[in-house]
């Protein structure tokens, strides 16, 4: 056909075209002045700040419409250029921004500098988000003005709703509404052909697919409509230490048997950090007289007390960035800052749990672990709740009946010093330890915490080199997903080191 290959192109007609089909200040060539702050202003992981990484080598492009995505899809698949889609750009491996490839020619479209709308239907109880808004900015503009309703997903304002909803989006709601993605009932979105979709004209396998199938496989979604959630309009929260001489091993292997099963109105969540620490966080929907009765019956091991209680609206509690409780700042400037910035370079991976891990192998974490150079944090998020009642092939997160929480691990490390070494190793030495006990066959993932580690697409992306990782984060939701794929793309436009690669009758 007269379609250049992917590998072949030069890039020129590519800019050419993008030139005649959208003004020319929403396209950052190399070459243009602020081409590098574009690039820079949404990575959220300062170890892809380097020359090292693999970045756009034409264009960033930065979409005023809908109409703008098309165009770039449109040219992209004439010129053979790929495309990555970036919102938030938190993703851990930068997949949003950046190629594994030397050699990778690509171009970026970067919702998050104008696709940012919120338009509430209090009526309808629903809204119609923007890929390129963040969550912080979502929550703000749906219980700024009515304390009662609010919106499932993730613990950091700063993440973006594009990359976050695509993968599933788990918070401090997750046991009692769900996941984001069991809340979202519409979606826009541009295919490989350059068309503009609804939910009608996806379908309902595609509109399946990209609830938490993972960004960058099916097309570029520009907005979702989702159905807002009723909440008290106050709500309480904890947020409890216990080091390990404070009995931190035992209240800890308590807390597996009790967060799970908990009645969904309490959600408690546990970061273990480097001191050897474990903090207890906690949202309920009620008041702090009816959470200390409820602690008191079901976990008194934690030893919670009304002093430990403080009361706000469901908004407060959400603008105190990884719950700390301690954030300053009015709501605005917490749930609004999209500059909100980390200085430490991470690495992040994740486990799930299916049976509780025995007080020894807490034990031995904690003094080994924890005592180590290079330790980081795990933070534990139950599931149980609302998300036992939603079968696993309902959405491609698969991780649902029978899963009592997810485990994310995260190294951090400054730029000077030892690039990391302690870090990297910590994470690597602790993640292959605890193999042995969380879930086997396949040991599964979140794909929201992307890990590179757990393997990647070969260079034709194919569906059996994509199991690797792809069984891990879908289990057995992988299949339909690249069945999905090849429905809507079959030649793998949409392709990273991670995407669904598509199923072919033939593979
Ligand atoms: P980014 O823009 O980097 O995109 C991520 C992936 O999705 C990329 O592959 C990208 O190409 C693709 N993509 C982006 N926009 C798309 C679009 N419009 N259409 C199609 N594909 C698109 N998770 C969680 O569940 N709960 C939590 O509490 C947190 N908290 C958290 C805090 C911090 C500081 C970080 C760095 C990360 C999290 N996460 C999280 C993980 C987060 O959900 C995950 O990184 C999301 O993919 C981020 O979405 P962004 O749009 O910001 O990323």
């Amino acid at each position: 056909t007269s379609v250049p290959s992917l590998a072949s192109s030069d890039g020129h007609g590519f800019l050419q075209c993008l030139r005649e089909k959208m003004p020319s200040e929403l396209v950052y060539t190399q070459s243009s002045s602020n081409f590098t702050d574009v690039l820079f202003s949404s990575i959220k992981n300062p170890k892809f700040f380097t020359t090292a990484t693999v970045s756009p080598r034409l264009c960033i492009v930065t979409p005023g419409d809908a109409s703008h995505v098309q165009a770039a899809v449109v040219c992209g698949r004439r010129q053979g250029v790929r495309l990555r889609v970036r919102s938030g750009g938190h993703d851990y491996e930068g997949l949003s921004y950046r190629s594994v490839r030397p050699s990778e020619v690509f171009a970026v479209v970067d919702l998050g500098a104008s696709l940012l709308a919120v338009r509430v239907d209090r009526i309808e109880s629903t809204a119609w988000v923007e890929s390129g808004a963040t969550i912080g900015e979502l929550y703000y503009a749906i219980a700024r003005n009515d304390s009662r309703v609010a919106f499932p997903a993730g613990e950091c304002p700063t993440v973006g709703v594009g990359g976050h909803f695509s993968g599933g989006g788990i918070g401090m709601m997750t046991r009692k509404h769900g996941l984001a993605v069991d809340k979202i009932v519409d979606a826009k979105m541009v295919n490989a052909n350059g068309e503009l979709l609804d939910r009608a004209g996806m379908g309902e396998d595609l509109f399946w697919a990209i609830r938490g199938g993972g960004g960058g496989s099916f097309g570029i979604v520009l907005s979702w409509k989702v159905q807002l959630v009723q909440v008290p309009p106050t709500v309480t929260v904890f947020n409890i230490g216990r080091m390990v001489d404070q009995g931190a091993v035992d209240i800890l292997t308590r807390w597996q048997h009790i967060a799970p099963s908990l009645p969904s109105d309490l959600t408690i969540r546990v970061l273990v950090q480097q001191g050897q620490q474990a903090l207890f966080q906690a949202l309920y929907f009620g008041t702090c007289g009816a959470l200390v009765a409820t602690m008191g019956e079901q976990f008194p091991e934690l030893g919670m007390t009304s002093a430990d209680c403080q009361q706000m609206t469901w908004l407060q509690s959400a603008a105190t960035p990884f719950l700390s409780f301690a954030s300053n700042g009015t709501l605005e400037e917490v749930l609004l800052d999209r500059t909100a910035w980390t200085s430490a370079f991470t690495k992040a991976k994740s486990d799930y749990v299916l049976r509780a891990i025995p007080k020894a192998a807490w034990k031995e974490i904690f003094s080994r672990w924890f005592g180590m150079d290079g330790a980081g944090d795990i933070i534990l998020e139950p599931h149980g709740g609302f998300m036992d009642s939603v079968p696993a092939a309902a959405r491609p997160y698969p991780h649902r009946n029978g899963v009592l929480y997810v485990i994310q691990y995260i190294a951090y490390w400054q730029q000077q010093g030892d690039g990391g070494a302690a870090a990297k190793s910590w994470i690597g030495g602790l993640y292959d330890f605890m193999g042995q006990h969380v879930s086997t066959n396949p040991r599964r993932a979140y794909v929201n915490f992307r890990d590179l580690d757990i393997g990647q697409n070969d260079d034709d992306g194919t569906f059996e080199s994509g199991k690797v990782w792809g069984e891990r984060y879908f289990v057995g939701n992988y299949r339909r997903l690249a069945a999905v794929k090849a429905g809507v793309d079959p030649t793998n436009y949409f392709r990273n080191e991670q995407s669904i690669p598509p199923f072919m009758e033939t593979t």
